[in-house]
């Protein structure tokens, strides 16, 4: 997933980073790193094993604190090995070695950071690294199984080339990956069970074998809308037309190119839908298509190329018209002019229970920009500005706001 998608409001959480003895272990200073853009607090603990493969001055250096070794290490405190159980919101071991994976499964309590994962009571969070044999063990399976079915999370490894030359499973999971269900942990679930219909980015209407018609969306109003349902408990699944951005691997995913194949996505998945937040910018219309070769330039004589144009099915307002009692729909409204007026024109139109506008050609706002300034109107009639802000930040007020109406 991307990480810049995360919400970045966590002030006031505190995680405490295992770190044990693999080659990934370097992986865990950027880990360090990610959880600190999101304003959360940070303290570690290195095992023997680890020191071999980073320091500790690496994590005190960008902001880890305090960052543990051995037991007994002078100066210590001598209730360290509690100390994370009394403040940390979570407690995450990344990389985590099949050595201290078993340790976790029965309870041992030999070293520090084994101590303090037996002594904290909240979320624990475990991203394996190993060699692909050592991981498909019969005796690491069941500790795997041990850990889950104790409500332990595990963030799987993925499979690729281990440090050794074997492939197979055991390579650590992404950072961004690790970091997304860090926070998630961190996150209120009051989305939870939730489902959530999304859909962004842009639609491409085909002209020929290479030109179409399109807008400049990169999808990412709605990717962070997606990320923050999804942190927040929900079930997300995205209809998403062209774009880059990467979604936590949680959220199920259906790719489109046009505004009708998106509209025959959304029309098969409302129904179980318990909310709808259409954040895509479809295009109305979609010209007559030349056909399947390239039109050629010399077909055109000199007074250039009419093209003309067939409308696109409304997708939101379709979803408004079958609209249940028990379900809600968000609109996003891209206006130039009449912000106001033209929202709330929408949000009549469309049946929405809540609108989100937001000026296109103003500075720090619209397609592509990381920010957003948008006008918010609901079926009860209230109304709020705000101003320009991280558009992580915008998505996670918008589930605030619909909880409230
Ligand atoms: N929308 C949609 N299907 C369309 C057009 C728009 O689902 N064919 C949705 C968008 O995802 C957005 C809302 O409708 O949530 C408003 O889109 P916008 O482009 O602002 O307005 P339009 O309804 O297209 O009207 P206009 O272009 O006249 O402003």
């Amino acid at each position: 997933m991307d990480t810049d998608l995360l919400f970045r409001g966590y002030l006031g959480k505190r995680v405490h980073l295992g770190v044990t003895g693999s080659v990934a272990a370097y992986k865990a200073i950027d880990l360090v790193r990610g959880l600190l853009d999101c304003n959360v607090s940070v303290s570690a603990t290195l095992t023997d094993a680890a020191a071999k493969f980073v320091t500790p001055l690496s994590f005190a250096a960008l902001g880890a604190d305090p960052v543990y070794g051995a037991m007994f290490a002078d100066g210590d405190d001598p209730y360290a090995h509690l100390g994370p159980g009394r403040a940390a919101d979570v407690l995450a071991v990344a990389p985590c070695t099949a050595n201290s994976l078993a340790k976790f499964a029965c309870g041992l309590a030999d070293d520090m950071l084994s101590c303090q994962v037996l002594a904290h009571a909240g979320p624990l969070l475990l991203a394996p690294a190993m060699n692909p044999a050592m991981w498909e063990a019969p005796a690491t399976k069941e500790n795997v199984a041990r850990l889950r079915d104790r409500g332990v999370e595990l963030v799987f490894p993925g499979s690729g080339k281990v440090a050794c030359g074997d492939v197979g499973n055991g390579r650590l999971a992404p950072v961004a990956a690790i970091l997304g269900h860090v926070c998630r942990l961190l996150s209120p679930q009051d989305l939870s069970g939730v489902r959530v219909l999304l859909t962004l980015g842009p639609t491409r209407e085909k002209f020929d074998a290479v030109r179409f018609w399109s807008n400049p969306s990169t999808g990412r109003m709605g990717a962070c809308l997606a990320t923050a349902a999804w942190l927040r408990g929900a079930q997300v699944h995205v209809v998403a037309g062209p774009c880059s951005l990467q979604l936590p691997d949680g959220v199920a995913r259906t790719d489109v190119t046009s505004a009708r194949e998106m509209h025959a996505a959304v029309s098969d998945l409302w129904p179980d839908m318990d909310i709808a937040c259409c954040t895509a910018a479809v295009a109305d219309f979609r010209p007559r298509p030349f056909g399947e070769t390239k039109m050629k330039k010399d077909v055109i004589g000199e007074g250039g190329l009419t093209v003309a144009f067939d409308s696109n099915p409304d997708i939101l307002a379709g979803l408004g018209a079958s609209k249940r009692r028990d379900q809600r729909l968000i609109g996003f409204a891209a206006e130039t002019d009449d912000l106001r007026a033209n929202a709330a024109a929408k949000l009549e139109r469309k049946n929405l229970d809540l609108i989100v506008a937001n000026p296109v050609n103003a500075h720090g706002s619209g397609f592509g920009s990381r920010t957003n300034s948008v006008l918010v109107l609901d079926r009860t009639g209230r109304r709020e500005e705000w101003p320009s802000l991280d558009k992580s930040e915008v998505a996670w007020r918008i589930w605030d706001h619909l909880a409230e109406i």
